[in-house]
């Protein structure tokens, strides 16, 4: 059974022909590609939340090439080493899916997958990868799932709410956080910042006792100029090159590029 909750008042969702409905009546369809929307109507204030349409493209197109499945290797290892039957796992902040789904083929049929994003262009492409995840748009704000039923909590590069994480885990469940150090992709940055700027990274130590906390770093060789754009374009970088430096991109082809993040096991 699902752990999905009404993110109006946290009571359990349950499934009625197609549409998902709480005690309280509020009510919740499911999309025609096999989503279900559970943002509240303050978040979609901002049109279109999240990420757009073509940064995800080029996350899809990139992470598809399979450059960043060392990143999926560390996370699933080690959720394998820990594995219980019947696990609830949340991907929060997905975005176009490819880590949830790939979790998914890795780990088996046995764990239950709910993969969440804001933005519902995101939340579209995932659907594409398989309909055996439960594809949510939804808020890491106001995460729409029960009270302490979680095992997992993947969180890649992506914002995260520390009171949701613990109201959302069991007791003995724990959160994997990935995060960009301050060597990640610096190749990207050397070309495209006058300055270099170290920034400091405890804004993203969360409050929790920690099992594990280690760096991950390598090389790697990317093949041709359209993986080293979809890279480039995946990221905020690519957004903040100043119009005189525009001319970089033209000259990318392929090019080497350092991944340094660290990988953090929280438990609650
Ligand atoms: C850098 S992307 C990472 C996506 C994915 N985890 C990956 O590594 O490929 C960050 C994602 O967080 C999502 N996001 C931002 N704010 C969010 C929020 N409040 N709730 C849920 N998702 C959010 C964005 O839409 C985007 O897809
Ligand atoms: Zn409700």
């Amino acid at each position: 059974m699902h752990k999905l909750a009404c993110p109006k008042c946290h009571q359990t969702l349950q499934l009625e022909e197609k549409t998902y409905k709480c005690n309280q009546n509020h009510c919740y369809d499911i999309a025609k590609n096999q989503y279900i929307n559970l943002l509240l109507n303050p978040d979609k204030s901002c049109n279109n939340p999240g990420d757009n349409k073509e940064s995800l493209l080029c996350r899809k197109n990139y992470l598809n090439q399979g450059y960043y499945d060392v990143i999926l290797n560390e996370v699933v290892s080690y959720i394998r080493h820990h594995y219980q039957p019947n696990m609830h796992i949340l991907d929060l902040g997905c975005g176009e899916g490819y880590y949830t789904y790939r979790m998914k083929q890795e780990l088996g049929d046995d764990c239950t997958f709910y993969g969440l994003d804001i933005s519902k262009d995101g939340i579209q492409m995932a659907t594409k990868y398989t309909k055996d995840i439960y594809w949510i748009v939804g808020n890491s704000k106001n995460l729409p799932i029960q009270d302490h039923s979680l095992d997992v909590i993947t969180a890649l590069f992506t914002v995260v709410n520390e009171s949701e994480i613990k109201r959302c885990l069991k007791e003995n469940g724990y959160m994997i956080h990935v995060t960009a150090n301050n060597k990640h992709l610096v190749e990207f940055k050397e070309l495209i910042y006058d300055e270099v700027k170290i920034k400091s990274d405890e804004h993203i130590r969360l409050p929790f006792e920690t099992i594990k906390s280690y760096d991950f770093t390598k090389k790697i060789h990317l093949k041709n100029r359209e993986d080293t754009l979809n890279l480039l374009k995946m990221t905020p970088h690519f957004y903040h090159i100043k119009k005189e430096r525009r001319y970089v991109l033209d000259t990318l082809g392929e090019f080497d590029v350092t991944i340094d993040i660290r990988i953090t096991v929280y438990k609650i």
